[in-house]
This record gives structure tokens, C-alpha cells and sequence, in this order.
């Protein structure tokens, strides 16, 4: 069964990426790595020992996503393609609506026109809004977004939800996150944000490691049990696998349903700090800022409804994800682009990524005791020779004195200075015979 993920190449979508290979279905991701890197797709291959197959295409555009439909036979779609920093939303809301919409809608075309008529939606807990009390169970009211990122969120659900109403094969689940945070256990992929972090699992690590001199607290008058902010963290191989349970769920049913991903347990700032320094030994710098406008006091989950109709719920802790997150961080100093993997478990290393590193290094340091070596013998023959000729200069100095006056009557050629001093040549000579 083949599953396109649009934004596949994406933090969720790469991880989802490798539970659905280990579930056995077929991956194709569409990603216009705007915000992703194609290394991730040979990460996957490392982790699967199966390539996905991989179309550098915008979603948005339709041509290139019937291409796709032509040549797979597409069973169901995880849409994850879409721009997600809150922050840059309320800058530049026009290029959020634009592209998510945008996306949102070609593909929905698209998956119309080839009658694939399941698809998992990557929505987001923001759509709760702020006025509803936790946990945010699925029925509450959805609305009050105060950003355009969840904005586009609430209008997509609402765009599904239609085309539900007006298609009886139509099958659509709504996810709502909550905060994903961790890495695959190998190391191979993660989070890898582009500049500053927003989120508070990137700049954690950021600071861990030294990128970032201090991670801010944003505000400690929240009403919670130490004034932090209190948000569900969910490691992201648990998300990864709710979304596996979605999409089998979307092909065998049909109609809405919205659904939460969440733990259903709030950690405050300060917990995830602690656990953090407390899973890795290692210290986080703080400092106490002011609090981040359109922050919430409390966001967690309700997750019966998830464990009911997708039966799935998250096994992993917050100390699972801070060792992650930080095994990430630790192997991945500069995300994709770090060159080398420093693995501590051979059985992480499914390519040859590390042997490759070892044979290289092997080469090098097999050329350079080469070459010492080289130098070393031309070394000592050159000193060897040199001590030759000196022995025999001594020889032969010794000979000429003991046997002076013979050498005087056997030197017709002899070419003596004025003084006596036996020249040069003469000495040659003597050697020679
Ligand atoms: N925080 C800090 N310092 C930081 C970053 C965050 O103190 O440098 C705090 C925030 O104030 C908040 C908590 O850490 O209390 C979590 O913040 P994140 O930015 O990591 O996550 P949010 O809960 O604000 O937002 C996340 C996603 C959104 C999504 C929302 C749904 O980033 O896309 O969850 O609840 F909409």
C-alpha cells in the first residue's frame, strides 16, 4: 500500500516516514525542502533499509502532483506540507494563507481527480485557542487562533470537513498536536531548525551544546504549579506511530474525526529543564524573560479518543525525549549538514556512514606511517653512508701517513701544495684504489 506525505522530508513527516516503512507500507514524499533537507531521505534508508521515493516538487502545484499520481498508485495521503512558525504567521500572515492553502487545495483537487479518497491531516492543538480549559478534549469549540499558522489550521479542518459532508467515500482524521519533541533513537534524524529556534526542545539543546548562550524563560507568573508555561510533550516516534494508526484508520472508514496526539500529562518549562539536565548530565544556562505574547497558561490532551478509534496512545517519557533530543543535538551539531555521525552503538550504524569514516582515517594514517618510515630509512642510509666515508677517509689518511714516503715515489702525478698538505684529488684518488 503506498502513502504519499506531502512535507514528508519535514521533522513529523520524516519520522512518520520510517514507521510507516517498519509497518510495511510503501513511502512517497513530496517536499519542496523549503524548510527540510534532502539529506533526511538517506537518513531514512539508513534507518529502513528502504529509500522512499522522493519528488522535489511544491505541492501547490498541480501538474506536478498528478505526475505522482500517474506513476504510484496512491492509496492514502498525510498532508504535512505547510509553513508552521508561529512568530513569522503574524509578520507575513499573507504567506501563510497563501501557501497553506494553496497546498491544501491542489492536493485535494488532485487526490479528487485520481478518486484517492483518504487523507490524515496534520492539524495542531492551537486550534482549542485559549479559552477552553484543559485537557482539551476533541469536542470542545475550536476557534480563536490568534495567529495566521493556526488560522490556516481551523480553515483546513473546516475545508475537509465539507468535503466530507459532500462526498460519502471521502475519509479525513484531523490530528491535533501537541508539542513534539525527541528524535529517532539512532541519531540519523531530528529536528533541525533553520536560525534561532522557537520551540523550546531546539533552544535547549542549542544552549546544551553551546550555540546559545542562554535559553529564556518566557514569563513565570503563569497560573500553573511553578508559573511556566505547562504545554503536552510527545516524543515524535510516538506521533510518528499515531500516525500510521491514522491513516489505516482513514482507508478502512469513512467521514471526519479530529483527533488528539498528545500524552495527556502537562510538563512546565522548568520540568522539561530539569528532566533535561537530569537525563544528560549536563547544565542548561537560563535566564528569566518576559512573558511570549499569545502564550497560554496550560495546554495538554485529552487522549481517549485516540486510543479508542486509533488504538494508540504515547509510551515514551519526557526523559526518553530529552535523551533523544539531546543524542540528536550531540551527533547533529549543525543539523543535516554535520558531516560526521559519532555513534556509540554499532547497532545504530545501518550504511556505512562510520565504517567509511574509519577506512578514510585508516588510509590517512596507513600513508602517513608511510611516509615516516620512508624518511626514517633515507635517514639512516644517508648517515650509514656518510659514517661509510668518513671510516674510509680515516683509512685512508692513515695509510697515506704510514706509508708516506712509498706514495711520494708512486705519485707521479702527485700535486702537492707548497706546504705539504695533500690535496683533494689526490685523496679521491687514494680512495679509489
Ligand atoms: N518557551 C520558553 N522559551 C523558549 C521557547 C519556549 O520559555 O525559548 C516556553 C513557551 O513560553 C511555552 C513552552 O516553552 O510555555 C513551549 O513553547 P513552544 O514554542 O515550544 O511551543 P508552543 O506550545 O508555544 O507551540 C507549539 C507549536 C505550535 C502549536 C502549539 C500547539 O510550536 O505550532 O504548540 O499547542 F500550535
Amino acid at each position: 500500500m503506498s502513502i504519499l506525505l506531502t512535507g514528508g522530508a519535514g521533522f513529523i513527516g520524516s519520522h512518520t516516514a520510517v514507521e510507516l516503512i517498519n509497518a510495511g507500507y510503501d513511502v512517497i514524499i513530496a517536499d519542496n525542502l523549503s524548510n527540510s533537507n534532502e539529506k533526511v531521505i538517506d537518513r531514512i534508508k539508513m534507518i529502513t533499509n528502504r529509500r522512499p521515493k522522493f519528488y522535489k516538487i511544491d505541492v501547490s502545484e498541480v501538474e506536478e502532483l498528478c505526475k505522482i499520481f500517474d506513476e504510484n498508485d496512491i492509496t492514502g495521503v498525510i498532508h504535512f506540507a505547510g509553513f508552521k512558525c508561529v512568530p513569522e504567521s503574524t509578520k507575513v500572515p499573507l504567506k501563510y494563507y497563501r501557501n497553506n492553502l494553496d497546498t491544501t487545495l491542489s492536493l485535494l483537487e488532485v487526490m479528487s481527480k485520481y478518486k484517492c479518497n483518504s487523507i490524515v491531516f496534520s492539524s495542531s492543538a492551537t486550534v482549542y485557542g485559549d479559552k477552553n480549559p484543559v485537557p482539551f478534549e476533541e469536542n470542545m469549540p475550536v476557534g480563536g487562533a490568534t495567529n495566521a499558522y493556526g488560522k490556516t489550521k481551523l480553515m483546513i479542518e473546516e475545508i475537509l470537513k465539507d468535503i466530507a459532508m459532500s462526498s460519502k467515500d471521502f475519509s479525513a482524521v484531523l490530528l491535533r498536536y501537541f508539542n513534539p519533541i525527541g528524535a529517532h533513537p539512532s541519531g540519523l534524524i531530528g529536528e533541525s531548525p533553520d536560525g534561532i529556534p522557537n520551540n523550546l526542545m531546539p533552544y535547549v539543546t542549542q544552549t546544551a551544546i553551546g550555540v546559545r548562550k542562554f535559553l529564556t524563560i518566557y514569563g513565570t507568573d503563569y497560573n500553573t504549579h511553578d508559573g511556566t508555561g505547562v504545554r503536552d510533550y510527545i516524543h515524535v516516534v510516538d506521533l510518528a506511530k499515531g500516525h500510521v494508526a491514522a491513516i489505516k484508520y482513514a482507508t478502512e472508514h469513512t467521514g471526519v474525526e479530529a483527533i488528539n496526539l498528545g500524552t495527556g500529562k502537562g510538563s512546565s518549562v522548568w520540568d522539561v529543564i530539569h528532566a533535561f539536565e537530569k537525563a544528560n548530565g549536563v547544565k542548561v544556562p537560563v535566564q528569566i524573560g518576559e512573558r511570549r505574547p499569545g502564550d497560554i497558561d496550560e495546554c495538554y490532551a485529552s487522549v481517549y479518543k485516540a486510543a479508542e478509534l486509533l488504538n494508540w496512545r504515547a509510551k515514551l517519557s519526557l526523559e526518553d525525549m530529552c535523551r533523544d533530543s539531546w543524542n540528536w543535538q550531540k551527533n547533529n551539531p549543525k543539523g543535516y549538514e554535520s558531516i560526521w555521525q559519532y555513534k556509540n552503538k554499532w547497532e545504530n550504524v545501518k550504511s556505512g556512514y562510520l565504517v567509511a569514516f574509519y577506512i578514510k582515517y585508516f588510509i590517512i594514517y596507513f600513508l602517513i606511517h608511510i611516509f615516516l618510515l620512508l624518511k626514517l630509512y633515507f635517514q639512516v642510509a644517508y648517515l650509514v653512508e656518510q659514517a661509510k666515508t668518513k671510516t674510509r677517509e680515516f683509512g685512508a689518511f692513515k695509510e697515506i701517513n704510514d706509508n708516506y714516503p712509498k706514495y711520494i715515489l708512486s705519485l707521479d702525478r702527485a700535486n702537492f701544495s707548497e706546504d705539504g698538505i695533500i690535496h683533494k684529488n689526490i685523496i679521491e684518488w687514494l680512495l679509489d684504489i
